[in-house]
């Protein structure tokens, strides 16, 4: 009894507490898409709706009464920015030390002001602690048309010193559907992207990296979260989203008591204490997400929109075919070598020879992975008359030149090491630590970053021509120390930070001086694939694992969050796959090589020529149309997707056989299309077939093909079909 008393007595304070007057209500809109937040009587900032846009925008005020909140007692959970050290047990978005070494902050509601960019607009709302002069900017960018929502904050105070930033999130979002099923994403090298199905409970589920630069070696900082109950390709409600930031990031996911769901995103806090001095800001990276109630596959497009539209360097634009010489090579090979490989690029009809690592460094000279990185002059030895020969040699044959770097890297094995110690990341009085044989240099310091940038200056200097920058990291932060930072007496729990902040700066000088040059964004296979870099790298590799069963399934699951124009797909020599089937599966995004064409068959040439010459027809639909998963390997035995232009009128289907076992579920024909005309006629023939010309064809209306289907004849005699589909 006196328990219930204790509880009565507590919930009658709580609900006055929480009880709305509804002052102020902020609607953050897309086409489809809104986040309604309200303040209450006690100017608390609070997210009453996320979810499906209301068609009449009085009716946003009756939200919350509906929700019947206040008898849930839920407090604050639904709080705009989760303060800390006050009223809610939630997790925080922000916690502070103030200057006075109070660890208390509360926040609310100033003002907000609208403005509408091109394609979006800019929601700014204003918070401020009652108690300091402690302020909290929230910013959501909305886009209209692709259903796209980028939040960040901006933090910022006049104290009387500095204030201590222990928790400094990017967005706090609350969703009040009961039934979530999240996808993240585990990994390894060679084993990027796996992706792991949890059903949430009570209780708290973070994605996370430590690893300060190759930061989703592990985890992906991309998720797909589906809100009620499990969503499908074309139903359910889901939300898809990432950290936009090449660094430490934490995705936080609390399902509360009442199966309502707080998230929490931002830099990952750890080691990473802020002190912020007065009268400066903190901005934090942006937390980039959208909402679709018609399945992941319109969520996904929605994002590709985006990210072509708004985001990707030369999004609507051309990429290069090419061979690479990694895997045809690794380090063994000279100038003869390689200028014997120029003429197997134009034979085989890709636009552009890439160099690999290998080609510098000669006190130490690299010739496997344990020296000369960082001394980024060419050796002598093996290319004697340097790049600039090569690159001519490459343009005599008819085919570009593009290079290999890994800048942000030294090996201790290297002059660069031995004359500049001060610019390596490690903690003297411990043993150094490394991986792939190497450290990691201090992009904290300013000449460091001069040193990155003068990498790729200098050999655009030297080489006007040069057409493509294949841009590697393969180690993490080990004995994350900056001899920089000590000398400024800069924190150094501000390193993984500043890190990050300071290859966004070379990264911008390099655009700024060459805006348009194709960058591949490397990392030992796919280790960093944030959308933060796409302002700088037209695409990016997405895994040293380049077996094409393997790849179906990466490349399947990278296409949630990426156009396919961004995924680099090379045909290598790993597996004993055919050679169709390698090529089948890598055109399904930009597609390379990386075999020794010199030792292939004239039958295999032929055909590389006959399907490279096949992918410049339909390239165009692959990296700019729509895309649609049709039947998803991970259900079944096989995979298909197919992609479709903007004006429904050419169309290119990939299927693939991934299981050749003998029971194999080889039952689920037709396969239904999508995203055709249904009152248009199509063509619709196989292309890329082995040593046999292309059928004509046969005729079916876009009805038919979709309520029908067609049936593409994968089988273990058949393993991969790619069928164009175009309308007559
Ligand atoms: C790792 C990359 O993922 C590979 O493609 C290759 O460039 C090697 N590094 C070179 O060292």
């Amino acid at each position: 009894m006196k328990r219930f008393v204790i509880y009565l007595f507590a919930s009658l304070f709580l609900s006055s507490v929480v009880a709305f007057s509804q002052d102020v209500t902020i609607p953050i809109e897309t086409e489809n898409v809104s986040i309604v937040l309200q303040t209450d009587r006690l100017n608390n900032l609070r997210i009453v709706h996320t979810g499906k846009l209301l068609k009449s925008k009085t009716d946003y005020s009756d939200i919350f009464a509906s929700y019947n909140y206040n008898s849930e007692g839920a407090s604050l959970n639904n709080s705009a920015f989760t303060v800390a050290g006050i009223i809610n047990f939630m997790e925080p978005a922000i916690a502070v030390v103030h200057a006075d070494k109070n660890n208390s902050v509360d926040l609310k509601y100033v003002k907000h002001s609208v403005s509408s960019l091109d394609g979006a607009t800019l929601t700014k709302i204003e918070l401020k602690d009652p108690v300091y002069p402690f302020y909290v900017n929230l910013f959501y960018k909305a886009w209209e048309n692709e259903d796209v929502i980028e939040q960040w904050s901006e933090i910022r105070h006049t104290e009387k010193g500095n204030v201590i930033l222990n928790k400094f999130a990017s967005a706090n979002l609350y969703f009040y559907n009961k039934d979530y099923y999240l996808t993240s994403y585990n990994g390894a090298w060679a084993k990027e992207m796996m992706p792991a199905l949890t059903h949430l409970q009570q209780g708290m589920h973070t994605i996370q990296s430590r690893m300060g630069t190759r930061e989703n070696l592990h985890v992906s900082p991309n998720f797909m979260l589906s809100l009620d109950g499990i969503s499908t390709e074309n139903t359910g409600s889901v939300m898809i989203g990432q950290l936009a930031w090449n660094g430490n990031f934490s995705i936080q996911f609390e399902t509360d008591v009442y199966r309502n769901m707080h998230i929490v995103a931002g830099i990952n806090p750890y080691q990473s204490a802020i002190e912020l001095k007065p009268n400066t800001s903190f901005e934090t990276p942006r937390f980039i997400y959208t909402l679709s109630f018609e399945g992941k596959g319109k969520a996904s497009r929605n994002l590709h929109d985006w990210m072509r539209n708004y985001q990707l360097v030369d999004g609507k634009g051309s990429r290069l075919t090419l061979l690479n010489n990694w895997e045809a090579t690794y380090f063994d090979f000279d100038q003869d070598k390689l200028v014997s490989l120029f003429g197997g690029a134009k034979e085989i009809g890709v636009d552009m020879f890439l160099l690999d690592d290998g080609w510098f460094g000669n006190k130490y000279p690299r010739n496997d992975d344990r020296a000369g990185l960082g001394d980024w002059q060419v050796n002598k030895k093996k290319l004697p008359d340097g790049i600039p020969f090569l690159v001519k040699k490459a343009e005599e044959k008819g085919v570009l030149f593009g290079i290999w770097v890994e800048p942000e890297m030294v090996n201790p094995k290297s002059q660069l090491y031995e004359q500049k110690p001060d610019w390596v990341l490690r903690q003297e009085k411990r043993p150094e630590i490394y991986f792939r044989n190497q450290l990691v240099l201090d992009l904290t310091n300013p000449e460091v970053q001069d040193f990155v940038f003068g990498v790729i200056d200098n050999l655009f200097i030297e080489n006007p021509s040069l057409a493509y920058i294949k841009w590697d990291c393969n180690a993490p932060i080990h004995n994350g120390h900056s001899k920089y930072l000590e000398k400024k007496k800069i924190p150094q729990s501000h390193l993984y930070v500043e890190y990050t902040k300071g290859l966004d700066n070379v990264l911008q000088r390099i655009r700024e001086k060459y805006p348009t040059v194709p960058m591949m964004l490397c990392s030992g296979g796919g280790g960093r694939t944030d959308y933060s870099l796409f302002k700088y790298f037209t695409e990016f590799w997405l895994s040293d694992n380049t077996d094409p069963v393997e790849r179906i399934f990466m490349q399947w699951d990278y296409s949630y969050h990426y156009p396919a124009m961004t995924m680099c797909n090379h045909v290598t020599s790993t597996s004993d796959k055919s050679l169709k089937y390698k090529i089948d599966v890598a055109s399904m995004g930009k597609l390379g090589f990386d075999i020794r064409v010199d030792e292939m068959s004239e039958e295999d040439k032929k055909f590389c020529r006959k399907a490279v010459n096949n992918y410049d027809n339909f390239k165009d639909i692959v990296w700019h149309g729509d895309l649609y998963r049709l039947v998803n390997p991970h259900e079944k035995d096989l995979a298909s997707l197919m992609f479709v232009n903007d004006e429904k009128t050419r169309s290119v289907m990939f299927n693939y056989l991934t299981n050749w076992r003998y029971n194999a579920d080889t039952n689920l024909r037709p396969i239904k299309l999508e995203g055709l005309d249904p009152a248009k006629n199509y063509r619709v023939k196989e292309i890329n077939r082995y040593n046999q010309n292309d059928k004509e064809g046969e005729i079916y209306s876009g009805d038919f093909l979709m309520t029908i289907g067609i049936n593409p004849h994968v089988s273990v005699w058949n393993p991969s079909a790619v069928i164009l589909i175009e309308a007559i």
